[in-house]
Formats: C-alpha cells, sequence, structure tokens
C-alpha cells in the first residue's frame, strides 16, 4: 500500500541506536538545534508573533508583500540587492527545495549535489521521485565546486540517458564550510545554460560566511544575469529560529526565464500557502532580533574553533580544517579504524559523540565533523576528551 518513494527500510544507524540505548550522559558535539544551545535570544522576541494585524487571514501566494520586503531589506543589509518581486517565502528551506523540484523536474530526473554535503537532499529529492547523484567537491582546494568536476558528471548522466534537472550548490557547504569561487560560478552557468539545467544554491548559512572574500559568491541568484539561478534562505540558520517555520526563495539569471519560473512557482505555493500569517507578520522585527542572535552564534562559533584548534592541533596526525563557514568543524583524523568504530567508541569509552565524515560522504576516511555550536564549556571539555581518545588510539 506504501509508495515507493519513501525508503525500504527505516532501521536506525548503529551510532543512533549506541546513543538511543544509553544510560550514562554525554556531550554531544552534534548539537545544531540553536534553541537549545543556551544563546541569549532577546527577551519577548515571540511577541512579534502576537500582532493584531495577523488576524486576517489575507494569503499571498509568494508571501505577503510586507514579509518579502523584510526578507529583501535582509539581503541589503549584507549589500545585496535582491527584487521583490522574485522572492516566494515557504515555511523552511526543506519546503522550498521540494517547490524547486516540482518546478523543475519530472519524476525519474536527477538532481546533482555536492559530496561532501549535507545528507538531506537525498530524502527530500526522493520524495518528489527524483534520482540524487553526487558530484565530487574538489579536495585539493578545500572541497570547493569545480564546475569542471560537475560538467564530467552532468556528460555521464546525459551519455546514460538520464535528465539532469537541477545543480545544487550548497554555499557555505555544510559541513566544509567553502563557498564557490566567482570564475567557477560562471563556468557552471556556462554549463547550466548549455544544457538546460537550473541551478539551486543553499544559502541557509549566509549569515556565516567567515571567509568573505571578494572571490567568492554570497547570494547567487543576485549574481546571476543568465541562466535560472535559485538561492535559498531561511529564519533557522539566518535568526536561530528553526521552530518559527519561514524559509524563502529569491529567484534570478535570464529576465524571461526567471519571470517563467516566478509564475509557475507562485501557483506550486498557492497549492499549499504554508507560512502562517503570525510570522510573516513579525518576519521583519524577526529578523531584526535574529540578526542579534546570528552575531552571538558567529561568536561562539569562532571562539569554539579556536578551542578545537588550540587542543587539537598539538595531537599528531590531526588536521582541523580552517573556520570558512556555516556551523560545524570538519576534522581529519588517522584512518587507523574505521570512521563508524571511532565513532562508537568515542561515545563508549570517552562520553562524547561526533559525527563520522560517511554521514556526509566524504568520499575516503577518516574524518569527524564537530557542530561549532554547543556551549564553550561543553565544547572545550568535549573537545579535550577527542584529544585524549584520539592519543590514545
Ligand atoms: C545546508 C542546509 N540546508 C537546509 C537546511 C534545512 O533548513 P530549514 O530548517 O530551513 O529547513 C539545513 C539544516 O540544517 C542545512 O544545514
Amino acid at each position: 500500500v506504501f509508495s515507493s518513494r519513501l525508503p525500504p527500510s527505516f532501521a536506525p544507524n548503529r551510532l543512533t541506536v549506541a546513543v538511543s540505548s544509553r544510560k550514562r550522559p554525554f556531550l554531544d558535539l552534534t548539537l545544531s538545534n540553536p534553541t537549545l544551545a543556551s544563546l541569549d535570544y532577546t527577551e519577548g522576541y515571540l511577541g512579534a508573533l502576537a500582532n493584531p494585524v495577523a488576524r486576517i487571514y489575507d494569503p499571498d501566494p509568494r508571501g505577503l508583500a510586507g514579509a518579502r520586503d523584510a526578507v529583501l531589506r535582509s539581503y541589503r543589509r549584507h549589500g545585496v540587492e535582491v527584487r521583490e518581486d522574485r522572492i516566494v517565502l515557504s515555511a523552511s528551506s526543506s519546503e522550498a527545495y521540494s517547490w524547486l523540484f516540482k518546478l523543475l523536474a519530472n519524476p525519474g530526473d536527477v538532481v546533482l549535489v555536492p559530496a561532501p554535503s549535507y545528507p538531506l537532499l537525498d530524502a527530500l529529492a526522493g520524495l518528489e521521485s527524483l534520482a540524487v547523484h553526487r558530484y565530487p567537491l574538489d579536495r585539493s582546494h578545500r572541497w570547493a565546486v569545480s564546475a569542471h568536476l560537475v560538467a564530467h558528471e552532468v556528460d555521464s548522466l546525459k551519455a546514460a540517458g538520464c535528465r539532469p534537472a537541477a545543480i545544487v550548490l550548497v554555499n557555505p557547504n555544510n559541513p566544509t564550510g567553502t563557498s564557490i569561487d566567482r570564475d567557477e560560478f560562471e563556468a557552471l552557468l556556462d554549463l547550466a545554460e548549455e544544457h538546460g539545467i537550473a541551478v539551486i544554491s543553499d544559502e541557509v548559512f549566509l549569515d556565516y560566511r567567515f571567509d568573505s572574500s571578494m572571490s567568492s559568491i554570497d547570494v547567487a541568484a543576485a549574481r546571476a544575469s543568465r541562466g535560472l539561478v535559485f538561492s535559498l534562505g531561511g529564519l533557522s540558520k539566518a535568526a536561530g529560529m528553526p521552530h518559527l517555520k519561514a524559509g524563502w526563495i529569491v529567484a534570478g539569471g535570464d529576465q524571461t526565464l526567471t519571470d517563467d519560473a516566478m509564475a509557475r512557482l507562485e501557483w506550486i505555493a498557492d497549492s499549499f500557502l504554508s507560512i502562517s500569517t503570525p510570522v510573516q507578520v513579525g518576519l521583519d522585527e524577526l529578523l531584526n532580533a535574529g540578526a542579534m542572535v546570528a552575531a552571538d552564534i558567529k561568536k561562539r562559533l569562532r571562539k569554539n574553533h579556536g578551542t578545537l584548534c588550540e587542543v587539537l592541533g598539538p595531537v599528531p596526525g590531526i588536521d582541523v580544517a580552517p573556520l570558512t563557514g556555516g556551523w560545524s568543524a570538519v576534522v581529519r583524523v588517522p584512518a587507523v579504524i574505521p570512521e563508524e568504530e571511532m565513532v562508537l567508541r568515542l561515545l563508549e569509552e570517552a562520553d562524547v559523540l561526533v559525527h563520522p565524515g560517511f554521514f556526509f560522504d566524504f568520499p575516503f576516511e577518516a574524518f569527524l565533523v564537530v557542530s561549532l555550536l554547543c556551549p564553550e564549556g561543553v565544547f572545550r571539555e568535549g573537545t579535550q576528551r577527542l584529544a585524549g581518545f584520539l592519543e590514545r588510539l
């Protein structure tokens, strides 16, 4: 009776089983929920949801004009101009992906996603009856996007008779933090135009770019004057408010193509009307309060990354990637035992939880991924235990 779009098995992985069967407390260096990270949210920020204007339900499929304007102004704070009529609001960036997949792809088409990267794309694409095909990031450039490597995958898909419908960028990437270089982006647009493929740039970590050099792309949709490019953002990371459920899509590229895309996207959004009125009415205030939360988060990410370098730096054979973007840090460790065994033993022997690199599709072992969002005290203690464990290994 069930759809084949769902996974054939829901069996939890070994790490999930180990965590759920534990009796002793442990230090969680995978924490990615900002509402549980002891951050200082402005007193009463939820008051933004109690505006009496929100009593009236008068939806606009693209999102209320005032809310789209709030998004536009948040981009302006980054020095980026986007057009209000090129914005569509959704309940989250995950939902935004699903709308874009409906817009761009037919069942059986293929979505190109980076590896290593965030694993959510498999589920989102599968739910739209799409296949995911990974393109490798350039390991010699800290896992940056190389248009040449993407082109190779597009060619092999086409040779196999598949239709690539979208190229996904995660910019900055989760967990490697790398943003796409300007020249690579232009080369990617050439490729996308040549083959009629849209580009989806997941920019949920836009506010956490530590390497904001002029040569990397911040908001892809605003930087493209050809092809069809979508940038994704959301309250979840921009304001540390995943519980309020607001995301957005910004479209850009060729004028006519973008106009067509917006008309279709509006139709899709109209079928759901999923973002709530109170969050739209309060969006400007939430984004303003959230800018302070984001500033606090940024401070913490820097501090914890410093701790990571200080504590793990002296351990032989360990490489801590520089802080370039996002909320995670990637640590390369000697592959003396398989990653899975390493994280299970770390949990058992040192009461510390980290993620193994294979969760993020690193092409070889061994990598560990830690969240820099953890409260500083927990983070320091956790990394000290991790260092001790690695030294004993
Ligand atoms: C790269 C990336 N994209 C999208 C999401 C999902 O964000 P949202 O809460 O807006 O669905 C996450 C969440 O961690 C993420 O890391």
